[in-house]
């Protein structure tokens, strides 16, 4: 049994969350007003029998005990294991020894870390010192951070000395070594310690779970340099892994399903202190995917980049167009399957500037970002007038193809065409087309989904504490069902897809884009029975398990993936085992496709074989594998609510034909994915050779 399971073995779904919410038993469920949106009647249900719950209303949501929990707090998944695993008495993933002392390495570092952050902010309001004196000033007056900012963001002041904070933290027992690991002191050529911060405005910057891992210490003396002093990078502060501002604004973030993305600190504080909460700063870095990955698609649907105008007349766009090129190029909208806009200040401000002098207008910027692809687009024919020739026309559209078309989004660049289409005028989409396949055969080949190259090994390990799950339940195997022939075969697509993920992880947003592209607009299918691909769609725990650390290994940028799955299931041997001889059978079961002996070694050819197939055959077989398991998942559920439909009041049951009604056009929608001659000729037809169709292979 799996820690998972064994807490719900536990934990009777009635009685806990009968601790917050007060349940009315009604026939064999127990219903109540929802605690997630303001109602009258109730339409919440809680199941014994499946040991689940469900609101009918306005959520429109449900899920066993670890997703209740996780909505009610806010938690990651592994949070909620943790704390429901602590209430059941069920001890949660055994950490090895090694893992031990790194953990509490880690905590002691981080303790270290709060306990500068306060030193800090205390000295910021030492009414004895006159530097303090000056800097609280210059955060009130020039910066315009009113008392409840600082104190919220904890900004303080580091003295100018030597010594004030490496002497206050080996006072505190920290070692020498701890100091030099979180990145607070530096040892200078002498083999002693000093400050790396002296007189600048501290910034602490926390993790996703709001502890304190570094600082942006920005100078106070005008023209020092470097304005920004950040924390080195260390086995608790990784910029690539953190957005300022992120513990905070999540719940906003959420509720908005937007984020803003700010460049500066202090543009994400001035943001916040004006209320808007779904605001967060990058670290002076350009953004990276895993960063990116840490709010979208898990929390917004629609990331907004919020860029500075440099000051008019310089080149002032040029640096944003390089910005959002390159967000064209990495195709963050596309992989990630969400919406990717631009905002750019107006009058060579940047946020800061803008919300301190008209706090009410940010929403209307915020609402007029630009979609990227049009954002480039715009810039880039800017110069061309009324009367550009055809030649001109051609020569800006050849630039800018390759970028248009690089999303994996067949949806993203047919509309990326449109619009660039219209902008030329005179220019229709299958000459454009035509151009764009030229630009590509010309273009330097270079592999499409090629791996990032391997970081150094002793790179800082990440830290299993830190990762967040994918909100995705973990889920019930419907208990008492007896393993039937139609369940073995489900288990067996079930561990055919695993295995195709296993080996190409990414094909997970292949398959979410599918389900986005079939659902359209709907947000009802999308939030609904066209949702991203999770573990509700398998029904083995392990697979579920499986499919959660997917997530997880996803959303980290420290290992290779499959050094990062290997070692998080070695930590589960009753999944590990499971899964193992799944992904085995996958291969026996390919064995007869072989011919000519090359049983060699039967895992590297299956690969090989799959490669060279053309990625496109594995991602549409990794797809069709996925909507099948989605098919049975939503017959699934329909048998599920059936149980409870009749103890349901007539508006509940009003709500519940609703949901039937969608679930059959998820359904025909799903269907209809697999007879589809016609669209691969139109993809054809349109230019795209690799499409094929089943029949092809
Ligand atoms: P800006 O220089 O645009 O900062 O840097 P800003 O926030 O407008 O600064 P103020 O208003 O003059 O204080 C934006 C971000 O780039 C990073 C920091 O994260 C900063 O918030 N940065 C900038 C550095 O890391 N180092 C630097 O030297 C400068
Ligand atoms: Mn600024």
């Amino acid at each position: 049994m799996t820690a998972v399971e064994d807490i719900k073995s536990k934990l009777d779904i009635v009685s806990y969350i009968g601790r917050t919410v007060s349940l009315k038993k009604a026939g064999r469920v127990y219903k109540a007003c929802c605690p997630f949106h303001s109602e009258k009647t109730p339409s919440f249900v809680v199941n014994p029998e499946y040991q689940s719950w469900r609101c009918f209303g306005a959520c429109a949501e449900g899920g066993d005990i670890f997703k209740f929990a996780m909505k009610q707090n806010g938690w990651t998944f592994r949070e909620a294991v943790e704390e429901l695993g602590r209430l059941a008495g069920v001890e949660v993933r055994p950490p090895t020894p090694e893992q031990k002392a790194q953990d509490e390495s880690h905590e002691r570092l981080r303790g270290m870390v709060a306990s500068a952050a306060d030193f800090y902010h205390e000295r910021l309001f030492d009414a004895s010192d006159r530097g303090a004196q000056e800097t609280l000033a210059y955060a009130r007056v020039k910066r315009a951070l009113n008392e409840d900012t600082l104190r919220r963001f904890q900004i303080g002041y580091a003295p100018p000395g030597w010594q004030n904070l490496t002497s206050f933290l080996l006072q505190l027992g920290y070692s020498d070594n701890d100091l030099v690991l979180g990145g607070l002191s530096i040892r200078g050529d002498d083999g002693r310690l000093h400050d790396r911060f002296r007189n600048r405005l501290m910034i602490p910057i926390r993790d996703g779970r709001g502890r304190p891992v570094g600082f942006g210490a920005r100078a106070l003396v005008p023209d020092e340099q470097p304005k920004y002093l950040n924390s080195p990078q260390s086995p608790l502060f990784d910029k690539s892994r953190l957005l300022f501002g992120l513990d905070s604004a999540s719940r906003a973030i959420r509720d908005a399903e937007t984020v803003v993305i700010v460049e500066g600190y202090l543009d994400a504080i001035q943001a916040r202190q004006a209320g808007y909460d779904n605001v967060v700063a990058q670290m002076g870095t350009a953004l990276t995917e895993t960063q990116l990955k840490l709010v979208a698609p898990r929390m917004a649907r629609k990331v907004i980049m919020a860029l500075d105008s440099d000051p008019a007349g310089q080149n002032a766009t040029r640096r944003s167009l390089e910005v959002a090129r390159e967000a064209l190029r990495a195709d963050f909208g596309g992989k990630l399957g969400v919406e990717f806009r631009v905002l750019t200040v107006p009058d060579g401000k940047d946020p800061d500037d803008f919300i301190r002098a008209h706090p009410a207008d940010w929403p209307a910027l915020v609402e007029n970002a630009v979609p990227v692809a049009e954002f480039v687009i715009g810039l880039e024919t800017a110069d061309l007038g009324d009367k550009a020739t055809f030649a001109e026309k051609e020569a800006v559209a050849r630039r800018l193809l390759p970028l248009l078309t690089a999303s994996e989004s067949d949806l993203l660049r047919q509309d990326n065409l449109q619009k660039l289409a219209m902008r030329l005028r005179t220019i229709n989409e299958t000459q454009l087309l035509g151009w764009a396949a030229q630009e590509a055969a010309s273009a330097p080949k270079s592999a499409p989904l090629a791996a990032p190259p391997p970081l150094p090994p002793d790179d800082y390990p990440p830290e299993p504490d830190d990762f967040w799950y994918g909100d995705d339940l973990p889920p019930a195997a419907p208990a008492g069902i007896p393993a039937s022939p139609a369940l073995r075969e489900l288990a067996r697509l079930e561990a055919h897809l695993l295995k195709a993920l296993y080996d190409q992880p990414e094909l997970v947003y292949a398959i979410n884009r599918r389900f986005r592209e079939m659902a359209g607009l709907d947000t009802l299918l999308l939030g609904g029975p066209l949702c991203d691909l999770c573990a509700d769609d398998f029904t083995r725990a392990s697979h579920q398990v499986f499919l959660a650390l997917l997530h997880d290994a996803l959303l980290q940028d420290e290992r290779a993936f499959q050094q990062f799955m290997n070692e998080q299931l070695q930590a589960l041997p009753e999944v590990s085992g499971e899964i193992d001889q799944a992904l085995r059978d996958e291969i026996t079961a390919l064995e007869p496709r072989l011919t000519h002996g090359l049983r060699v070694d039967l895992p590297l050819v299956v690969r090989q074989q799959e490669r060279m197939g053309g990625s496109i055959d594995v991602r549409e077989d990794a797809v069709r594998s996925a909507l099948r398991l989605r098919e049975e998942r939503i017959e699934r559920e329909r048998i599920e609510l059936q149980f409870v439909f009749d103890d349901l009041a007539a508006p509940e049951q009003e709500a519940w034909n609703l949901r039937a009604g969608l679930t059959i056009r998820a359904k025909r929608l799903i269907d209809s994915q697999f007879v589809r001659p016609e669209s691969a000729f139109g993809a054809r037809a349109a230019g795209f050779q690799n499409v094929r169709t089943q029949d092809d292979q």
